[in-house]
């Protein structure tokens, strides 16, 4: 399988132009599943709920689900990035995930950074696979890489890919995403930004790029330079993933002890 990622540098609210950006690359590359980041067609920072809810869409009827299902339809591939979802009243910082038949589904961010917390609510429905082709792929989005649960129920459920859409600000999840690899056993994709969004009041922040492809033994089969716009491609077997031995004697998932991980499971 062709796992595509494109590191971009959004310009803040510029939904149109960002837009055509990722249309001029998608035109010129190849991909059997393409990933993008966190909120690619917006930016990130925004100043408030007023310019978050401005920028944000209804899924599936918004501009950048439509877009992303062009692509898909166009190159008979899958897409996933992020966008801000718009449902009702809430404003949700959500990953889609569509084929050339359209939307396949969505993650709303579990783990939300800083100053989101001001404007989307927290993802109210737990992490899912989904079977594209012959791969099972699920969706985490940025800040969630701080939470090892969430790779792990993605794994638990089957995944062998993890898409991680990513506005990355601090500097340890690209290095932290290799242990989420190793303990699961499993790729993960982290497709991040570069840049700096600055809002009217020159409050700004900036993105640290070094978007990257991980193998299930933690290798890092390509990783973006930290300051320039830049496409990853790997090649990659997903069956690889279920290979879960990592002796003959252990199997990282069967040597599993919920029963004494009661804990992590509380509410509490
Ligand atoms: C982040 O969750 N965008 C840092």
């Amino acid at each position: 399988m062709q796992l595509t990622l494109i590191q971009n540098q959004p310009r803040l609210g510029a939904v149109e132009s960002n837009l055509e950006a990722a249309r001029s690359i998608i035109e010129h590359i190849d991909f059997d599943l393409l990933l993008l980041p966190e909120l690619f067609a917006t930016g990130y920072f925004f100043s408030d709920e007023t310019q978050a809810r401005q920028l944000s869409e209804p899924v599936p009827s918004g501009p950048t689900t439509q877009f992303l299902i062009d692509q898909a339809k166009a190159k008979g591939a899958y897409i996933c990035g992020g966008l801000a979802e718009r449902d009702g009243a809430q404003l949700y910082n959500t990953a889609i995930l569509v084929g050339p038949e359209g939307l396949m589904g969505r993650y709303r961010k579990l783990h939300l950074f800083y100053e989101e917390k001001h404007w989307f609510a927290p993802g109210d429905r737990p992490p899912k696979v989904y079977q594209l082709g012959n791969a099972r792929v699920g969706m985490m989005i940025c800040f969630d890489w701080r939470y090892p649960e969430v790779a792990r129920i993605l794994t638990l459920q089957g995944a062998q890919i993890i898409l991680h859409p990513a506005n990355l600000v601090q500097p340890y999840c690209q290095d932290a995403m290799v242990t989420r690899c190793l303990e699961n056993g499993v790729f993960a994709a982290t497709a991040n930004r570069i840049g700096t969004d600055m809002r009217a009041d020159s409050t700004s922040l900036a993105f640290t790029g070094r978007s990257q492809v991980v193998n299930p033994w933690g290798e890092i089969l390509d990783r973006a330079p930290d300051a320039e716009p830049a496409i990853v491609t790997v090649d990659i077997d997903p069956a690889r993933a279920d290979e879960k031995y990592v002796t003959e004697h252990n199997h990282l998932m069967h040597d599993r002890r919920p029963e004494h991980y009661g804990l992590i499971c509380g509410t509490k």
